[in-house]
């Protein structure tokens, strides 16, 4: 058997084309079931997806950075589900494009904001939060109650969003626009952040 493992060890292609078979299966292992488990790739019941006026508050918040400081991704851990609520599953971001999960938290997690607030506290917080936290150091973003919400390419972005497989009806892609319309971007924002995590039902 010693002899075995010096052949190998001596001869560059063949250790070469081993490693790549072990590699392999390694690989295929890990990456197959992935293909097969549903729980990943299915939405959660009660999922929607985002309608015209959370897509255009998701696209504000993807724009102003807020991931830069929040992420949406409750840990399976005890300290996390205590404070947050019920820990992000899989199912609940299919319609997220591309995902807000984020990698750092200067603030809270915002998963699960949606209704622990009331859209005044979000509008007052967002104008300036040292308003209703007198020790945050979150930025004022105050232009976004003085700039309309952009409607010229929404329908555009929900076709595209349709084809990826969001299940958005004809309607309500005609109807975006109008939806929009007269809405400050502000609005839209707040919008969006009282939808997050409100398809899983969670304890408090
Ligand atoms: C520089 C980092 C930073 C950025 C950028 C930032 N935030 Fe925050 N955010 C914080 C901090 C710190 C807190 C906690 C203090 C407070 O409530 O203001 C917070 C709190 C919040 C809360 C309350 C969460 C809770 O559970 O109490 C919401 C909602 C929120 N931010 C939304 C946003 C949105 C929307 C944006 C982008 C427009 C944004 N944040 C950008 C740092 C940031």
């Amino acid at each position: 058997m010693a002899g075995g493992h010096e052949k190998v060890e001596v001869n560059l292609g063949l250790l070469i084309v081993l490693i790549l078979v072990v590699v392999s299966i390694g690989g295929l292992v890990q990456i197959a079931p992935l293909f097969f488990q549903y729980s990943t790739t299915q939405a959660v019941e009660g999922l929607k997806p985002y309608n015209a006026l959370q897509l255009a508050g998701r696209d504000i918040y993807v724009r102003e950075g807020c991931y830069v400081c929040h992420s949406q991704m409750i840990r399976p851990f005890r300290t996390e589900t205590e404070r947050y609520g019920h820990y992000s599953v899989a199912g609940e971001f299919v319609y997220d494009r591309p995902f807000q999960w984020g990698s750092k938290r200067t603030g809270p997690d915002l998963a699960r904001v949606g209704g622990r607030y009331g859209d005044e506290w979000h509008v007052v917080h967002l104008m300036n939060p040292r308003d209703v936290v007198p020790e945050s150091i979150m930025p004022a973003y105050p232009w976004l109650a003085q700039t309309p919400v952009d409607v010229s390419d929404i329908r555009y972005r929900m076709q595209v969003l349709r084809r990826l497989g969001a299940p958005y009806t004809d309607e309500e892609i005609e109807a975006a626009p109008g939806m929009l319309a007269g809405r400050k971007e502000l609005d839209a924002l707040v919008v969006y952040l009282q939808g997050l995590g409100t398809a899983v039902k969670t304890r408090r």
